[in-house]
């Protein structure tokens, strides 16, 4: 069995070591430009079109992380980048679940317990408590009820919060509330205090954090993008905290990476930034999910994750 990888950043040769000793029967390489020999499986990650395309004998494609924007978009202007019936996988959970908990239960319990307000109290040095803050009105919203949006409800239910997700289709969540599709958006908006974005990136959820949808959110709202960048109109955002309409905003995701040095979120006091890695691809998990995955298929299953392309997600 013959393994081709790509990815820009990642160290090929700890991923190829890695997945060898997991699967000793097969031959792992780090594809080149000039590799055209045969494979039967491709671990990606903005992957040139060159090492996909024509190879009809992939039994399988695996992204290297949750979201697979970067191929679709590649896809969507390369229509023959992956040849028809070649199953495309993504990583699904791979300990970035946990990572996303950490991450939204950070920020939800210090704009809770105000540790913000707190924070520029003490630059003034002055002692003042402040109202505290009934969870009852402090509902966390979450767009996208999939892998991680459902582990970071999870979480926040675990803090006694009231959880609500927004999704295509409807949901059975423990003690979680259910909105689905567009006809839901404005009343699983009006009660959010807390929105969290935890969509895929696709054509119809490219910009959705807008003007007009964050202006439906509880007064004083706050916002956590955990997504992609696209999601978000930047520009809104900046006019909606100048308006008050939203006290603050957590964003690991912009729409250009890295957030170019002279960019207004650096210096504004209520945003908090991340360089894009609320949750990252943990090289163990995902090299054992990808070798559990490929011994499905090679037993002839499908294994779980699969992308559906028209869809796009
Ligand atoms: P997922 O399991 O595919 O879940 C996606 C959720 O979004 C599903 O609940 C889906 O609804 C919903 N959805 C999709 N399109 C929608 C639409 N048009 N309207 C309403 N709901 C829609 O994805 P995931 O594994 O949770 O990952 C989510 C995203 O997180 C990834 O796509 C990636 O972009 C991002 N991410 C970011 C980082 C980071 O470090 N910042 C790390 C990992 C992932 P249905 O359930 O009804 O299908
Ligand atoms: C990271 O952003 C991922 O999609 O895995």
């Amino acid at each position: 069995m013959d393994i081709i990888f790509y990815h820009p950043s990642f160290n090929a040769e700890k991923w190829i070591t890695g997945l060898q000793q997991r699967l000793p029967q097969a031959r792992v390489r780090a594809w080149t430009p000039d590799d055209r020999a045969h494979a039967d499986y491709a671990l990606v990650r903005q992957p040139p079109v060159a090492m996909l395309q024509g190879r009809r004998e992939l039994k399988g494609v695996f992204a290297l992380g949750a979201g697979v924007d970067d191929i679709l978009g590649q896809l969507r202007e390369h229509p023959q980048m992956l040849a028809e019936g070649v199953p495309l996988f993504r990583l699904e959970d791979t300990g970035m679940g946990r990572q996303m908990q950490e991450y939204a239960v950070w920020h939800v319990l210090g704009w809770f317990r105000r540790f913000n307000d707190y924070r520029q109290q003490k630059s003034q040095a002055l002692w003042q408590p402040l109202r505290n803050l009934s969870r009852e009105d402090f509902t966390i919203g979450i767009l996208g009820a999939g892998v991680l949006g459902r582990s970071v409800a999870e979480s926040l239910r675990f803090w006694g919060f009231p959880v609500r997700c927004w999704s295509r289709s409807p949901k059975t969540l423990p003690d979680v509330a259910s909105f689905h599709g567009q006809a839901q958006l404005g009343a699983f908006l009006s009660g959010t205090k807390v929105l969290i974005n935890l969509l895929p990136n696709t054509p119809q959820t490219v910009g959705i954090l807008n003007r007009a949808l964050l202006s439906q959110l509880q007064p004083e709202a706050c916002l956590i993008n955990l997504a992609r960048g696209a999601h978000l109109v930047e520009e809104d955002l900046l006019a909606a905290l100048a308006a008050g309409e939203i006290k603050a905003a957590a964003l690991d995701v912009f729409a250009r990476e890295p957030l170019a040095q002279d960019h207004p979120f650096w210096t504004h006091p209520d945003i908090a930034i991340t360089p894009h890695n609320a949750a990252v691809t943990l090289p163990g998990e995902a090299m054992d999910y990808i070798a559990e995955a490929i011994r499905q298929r090679e037993a002839g299953e499908m294994p779980a994750g699969q992308v559906d392309l028209s869809r796009g997600y």
